[in-house]
C-alpha cells in the first residue's frame, strides 16, 4: 500500500476586532443591500494594530493544530506556508512559525499563490510526504490583506477579511486516508487583474518609478469574477476527473469563500446540493490563504467534516493562479 499524506489535526486563528457592512457604509460610498447582494458578504474580522496580522495570526493557528495533534514540535519535518501579506517581504512566514512552535528539526518556507495558497501548500507538503522526503508537515494558510487594501477604493475594501488555518499532515501507511488528487493551474498574463505594483524589485517603496503606482491592492472586479466562475468548476471537473470520482462521491465542498455568487455558480456546475456546500464568506469575507483552512476548521468543528469523509476544496486568486484538492478526511 502507498504512503499517503494524512490530515490528523487543524487550527484556525481569528482576529476578534468586527467590522460589518454598516460600518463600511460610514467609511466608503456603499450599502449593505449592495455588499450583501453582490458578495454574500455581511461582515469580517479585521487585524487591528501592529501587533496582529500574518504572523500572529499564523502563529495562532498553527499552536491549536500542533497541540490537537499531539505530536512534538521537534518531530515537524517541514512548515509551509501559503500567504501573500507575510509580515516581511522576506524573511518568511513559515520560518517565524517555525521559531516560535520551537520546530528545530523543519525546513520552513512560503508560497505564494494568493487565495489558492492553502491548496499550493497543501499538494507540495502532501507530495514531499508521499516521495519520503519528509514524514510531517504542518500546512498553513493565513493573510491579512485588510493591511493591504486602500480604504478609499470601495470596489476593492468591502471585500476582504483576516484569518488563518492550519493543518499538521503525517506519513500513513494502509489507509484510505489523506490527499487523493490535486490540480495545480496558473495563467501569469493575467496578473495585472489583481496585483500590488510597489514594494517588489520593480518599483521598490519610495523609489522614483514607484512614482504615481499604487502601494494597494488593484482590481478588475469583473475580469477576476469571470476568471473565477470559469477557473473554480474546471479545477474541480479535472480533480474528480483525476480521481476517478463523481460529484455524488463528495461529502462536502470546501470552496475558496471570496464571493457567494461564485461559489454558487460552482455548485451549480457541479450538480452539488447546498447542504454540501460549506459557507462561512458571510462572516468573514475573503480571507485569502486563510479561507479554505478556515473553512476546513469550522465544518469539522460544526460536525459537518468526520474522519473518513470525502472533501474536495478548490481556490483561485491573483497570479493568476487557481487549483483543487480532493482530500479524504
Ligand atoms: O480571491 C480573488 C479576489 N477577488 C475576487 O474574488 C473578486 C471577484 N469579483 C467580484 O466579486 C465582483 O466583481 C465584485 C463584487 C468585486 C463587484 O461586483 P460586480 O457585480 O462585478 O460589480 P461591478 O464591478 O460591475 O460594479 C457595478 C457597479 C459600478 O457602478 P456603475 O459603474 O454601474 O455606476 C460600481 O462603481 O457597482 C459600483 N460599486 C459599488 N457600489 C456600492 C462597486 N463597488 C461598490 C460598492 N458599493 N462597494
Amino acid at each position: 500500500m502507498s504512503r499517503k499524506a494524512v490530515i490528523q489535526s487543524i487550527g484556525h486563528a481569528l482576529p476578534s476586532k468586527l467590522l460589518t457592512n454598516t460600518d463600511l457604509e460610514k467609511i466608503v460610498a456603499t450599502s449593505d443591500d449592495w455588499i450583501v447582494q453582490r458578495t454574500g458578504i455581511k461582515e469580517r474580522r479585521i487585524c487591528d494594530g501592529p501587533n496582529e496580522g500574518t504572523g500572529w495570526l499564523a502563529v495562532g493557528a498553527a499552536t491549536e493544530a500542533m497541540e490537537r495533534s499531539g505530536m512534538d514540535p521537534n518531530d515537524l519535518g517541514l512548515v509551509l506556508c501559503g500567504t501573500v501579506s507575510g509580515d516581511y517581504i522576506w524573511p518568511s512566514t513559515a520560518c517565524m512559525v517555525q521559531d516560535k512552535i520551537g520546530a528545530h528539526n523543519a525546513g520552513a518556507f512560503d508560497v505564494s499563490a494568493a487565495c489558492a495558497g492553502f491548496i499550493y501548500a497543501l499538494s507540495n507538503a502532501a507530495a514531499m510526504i508521499e516521495s519520503g522526503q519528509v514524514d510531517s508537515a504542518l500546512v498553513i494558510g493565513v493573510d491579512s490583506l485588510t493591511k493591504q487594501v486602500d480604504w478609499t477604493d470601495r470596489s476593492t475594501c468591502i471585500l476582504f477579511g483576516d484569518g488563518a488555518g492550519a493543518v499538521v499532515v503525517k506519513a500513513e501507511e494502509n489507509t484510505d486516508r489523506g490527499l487523493l488528487g490535486t490540480v495545480l493551474k496558473s495563467d501569469g498574463s493575467g496578473g495585472k487583474f489583481i496585483c500590488i505594483d510597489v514594494g517588489g524589485s520593480r518599483y521598490p517603496w519610495g523609489s522614483p518609478q514607484a512614482e504615481g503606482k499604487k502601494a494597494h491592492i488593484t482590481m478588475m472586479g469583473s475580469e477576476v469574477y469571470r476568471f473565477a466562475i470559469q477557473a473554480m468548476g474546471d479545477a474541480c471537473c479535472k480533480v474528480l476527473e483525476k480521481v476517478g470520482m463523481s460529484s455524488d462521491d463528495i461529502d462536502l465542498f470546501v470552496p475558496h469563500q471570496a464571493n457567494l455568487r461564485i461559489i454558487e455558480a460552482a455548485a451549480k456546475r457541479l450538480s452539488l446540493p447546498h447542504d454540501k456546500v460549506f459557507l462561512n464568506v458571510h462572516k468573514y469575507g475573503n480571507t485569502s490563504g486563510g479561507s479554505i483552512p478556515l473553512g476546513l476548521y469550522e465544518a469539522e468543528a460544526e460536525g459537518r467534516l468526520k474522519k473518513g469523509m470525502t472533501v474536495m476544496t478548490v481556490g483561485f486568486g491573483a497570479g493568476l493562479v487557481w487549483g483543487a484538492n480532493i482530500i479524504r478526511w
